[in-house]
């Protein structure tokens, strides 16, 4: 007999506060609230953090720890309505003139016009690795998760070393996660992968009415401010860095770290490849790789691996 809807309600409540408490990660423990005088705010004990952006300042906030390695998530809920010229930053990065960086940047829109998922990769300081994206669903109406895979994999004899940002979508934690973007170890053609500098994971809402909209064609507009985005759900098995060690290299364990180091070796299976291709041929609106335009001379090195699988 089928299940009657009640007792489906039921059962997906018990699952999302079952989901709750696994995933629960608390702001107060694992974030900063940096800048923005007040318009960051961590709420419901730890378990949501705001930020929001009016015409006199955004707002932004930092991890507490560092990682060398990890996979990432974090649940968004986007500035809905007319976020035409709102910038929602959220990035891994490391500090110094050579350092590097993982990005997303989600480019609002006037209502009813999709976002774009703008993301990048530094490496030693050096970035120009642009691709962008339409989402499969409207980012502002739900929580969803972002998530950053970044770990060194050993591949046949030689080391390699992965980075993948993936989405998995609400409530279907990363199982279900759906990869938009690989980034491969390509070192042995002179290209730097990040490995040795620990990253702390940021996050910001800005106004970026100069380019982020249509190219900066559509303004803010701040009869609609306050602007605000939050976040939930927290969830890193990662690579504590301190004193110049990661937590991988001893047996510490601590509140972010998990006993269970899979995901250090993990890659993307047939399914998750085939979903990577999914994205691209639908979703993906920019790619660099592409842009013979801008790279006239040739493409960069990496493109030729990037799309080698
Ligand atoms: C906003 O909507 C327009 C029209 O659909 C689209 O061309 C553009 O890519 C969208 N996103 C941004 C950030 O401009
Ligand atoms: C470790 O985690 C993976 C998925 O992240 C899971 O498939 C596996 O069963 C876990 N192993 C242990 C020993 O808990």
């Amino acid at each position: 007999m089928a299940p009657s809807s009640s007792t489906l309600k039921l059962l997906l409540t018990f699952l999302a506060s079952y989901a709750l408490v696994a995933y629960a990660g608390n702001f107060y423990q694992d974030f900063d609230v940096t800048w923005g005088d007040g318009r960051g705010k961590i709420l419901n004990n730890g378990g949501l953090l705001t930020l929001s952006l009016d015409r006199a300042s955004g707002s932004g906030f930092q991890s507490k720890n560092e990682f060398l390695f990890g996979k990432i998530d974090m649940q968004l809920k986007l500035v809905p309505g007319n976020s035409a010229g709102t910038v929602t930053a959220y990035y891994l990065s490391s500090k110094g003139s050579t350092w590097d960086e993982i990005d997303f940047e989600f480019l609002g829109n006037l209502s009813g016009d999709p976002y774009i998922l703008h993301t990048n990769i530094f490496t030693q300081g050096k970035g120009n690795r642009e691709q962008q994206f339409y989402l499969w669903f409207d980012p502002t109406a739900n929580f969803h998760t972002y998530s950053v895979l970044w770990n060194p994999k050993v591949i046949m004899t030689s080391f390699n070393f992965a980075l993948t940002c993936y989405f998995a979508a609400h409530f279907s934690f990363s199982v279900d996660g759906t990869p938009i973007r690989k980034f491969k170890n390509s070192e042995s053609i002179g290209i730097p992968f990040p490995k040795k500098q620990p990253m702390r994971l940021y996050s910001s809402l800005w106004n970026a009415d100069d380019w982020a909209t249509r190219g900066g064609l559509v303004k803010t507009d701040w009869s609609q401010a306050p602007f605000t985005a939050s976040y939930r759900n927290f969830n890193a098995k990662a690579c504590l860095w301190s004193s110049g060690t990661s937590s991988c290299s001893s047996k510490s364990t601590s509140s972010t770290t998990s006993n269970n180091n899979t995901w250090l070796k993990e890659d993307l299976d047939t399914t998750s490849q085939a979903r990577l291709k999914w994205v691209q041929k639908n979703y993906m609106i920019y790619n660099y790789c592409t842009d013979t335009k801008r790279f006239p001379q040739g493409f960069p090195p990496e493109c030729a691996i990037a799309n080698a699988s």
